[in-house]
């Protein structure tokens, strides 16, 4: 082939290259407006995101692939865990995570920050991203272990109704009683629901009121719980 043959093919196929990355770049922008929903952009979507750059949560998240790859991506949390799962993970991390290695810390988030975070997330999940990023199924399996239904473990959420007006854990709680975020440490489970049925059997100065209305199920699932609470706050 002459040179000038190969320049030819050269300009065309890079005249071909340019044409279809021009024509595929204007394509994707003139569709932003649909795949991202702009027209339900409220003012409290607005709202949610101003919480999210106040409180820095993408030092840790990511979101459409920004942010820091320390903590699950938040972009798809909607779907994964529902408006009550995230609230409780954003307002009370030391309960939920209580047994985990990596913590979400408590950002002093209020109830109103709180919704306006569930209506950003809500939004963002509303966004056609083309499956990207792709999502960490290891992360969402044992996010969604932790958050049953209730957005707590059985265990927590008996806790936090039965216990916590007297105790604390990671900072939360009553201190009436002592913290307990490192009972684990002292007693098994069977000794933890020894004390709660009969606290001077354990600890004979102890001055802590025996609980006995306090279902046997509540009871074991508290002191499940509990037991694995082992100082990491
Ligand atoms: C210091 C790091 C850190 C910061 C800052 C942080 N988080 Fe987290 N967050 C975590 C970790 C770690 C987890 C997962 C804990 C686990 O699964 O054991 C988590 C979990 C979550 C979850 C549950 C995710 C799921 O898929 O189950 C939500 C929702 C969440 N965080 C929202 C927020 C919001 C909103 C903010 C800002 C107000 C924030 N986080 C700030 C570390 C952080
Ligand atoms: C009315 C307040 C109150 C309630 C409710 C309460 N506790 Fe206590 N608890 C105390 C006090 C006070 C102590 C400290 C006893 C002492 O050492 O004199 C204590 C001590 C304990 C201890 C021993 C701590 C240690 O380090 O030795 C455990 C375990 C415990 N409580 C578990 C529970 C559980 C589980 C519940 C809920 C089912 C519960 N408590 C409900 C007040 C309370």
């Amino acid at each position: 082939m002459s040179n000038k043959g190969a320049f030819y093919i050269f300009l065309s196929g890079t005249l071909a290259s340019l044409a279809i990355f021009l024509f595929l770049t204007w394509d994707t922008h003139r569709q932003v407006g649909a795949l991202t929903n702009a027209d339900k952009l409220s003012e409290q979507v607005v709202a949610g995101k101003h919480v999210w750059e106040k409180k820095n949560c993408n030092n840790c998240h990511t979101i459409l692939g920004f942010g820091v790859y320390y903590a699950p991506d938040l972009t798809k949390v909607y779907d994964r865990i529902g408006p009550d799962a995230i609230k409780t993970a954003v307002m009370e991390p030391e309960v939920v995570y209580a047994d985990s290695i990596r913590k979400m810390p408590n950002l002093g988030v209020t109830e109103q920050e709180a919704d306006d975070l569930v209506t950003f997330f809500e939004w963002v999940s509303n966004i056609d991203n083309n499956d990207w990023p792709p999502q960490d199924r290891s992360m969402e399996t044992a996010a969604q272990r932790r958050l049953s239904a209730s957005g707590v473990s059985p265990g927590a959420a008996a806790f936090k109704e039965q216990c916590m007006a007297c105790h604390s854990i990671g900072g939360a709680g009553g201190s009436n009683g002592p913290a307990l975020d490192d009972i684990g440490s002292k007693y098994d489970a069977a000794a933890i629901a020894r004390y709660v049925r009969d606290p001077k059997a354990v600890d004979p100065a102890s001055r802590m009121p025996a609980q006995g209305s306090i279902s046997d199920d509540d009871l074991q699932a508290i002191s499940d719980f509990l037991s694995k609470q082992r100082g990491e706050n």
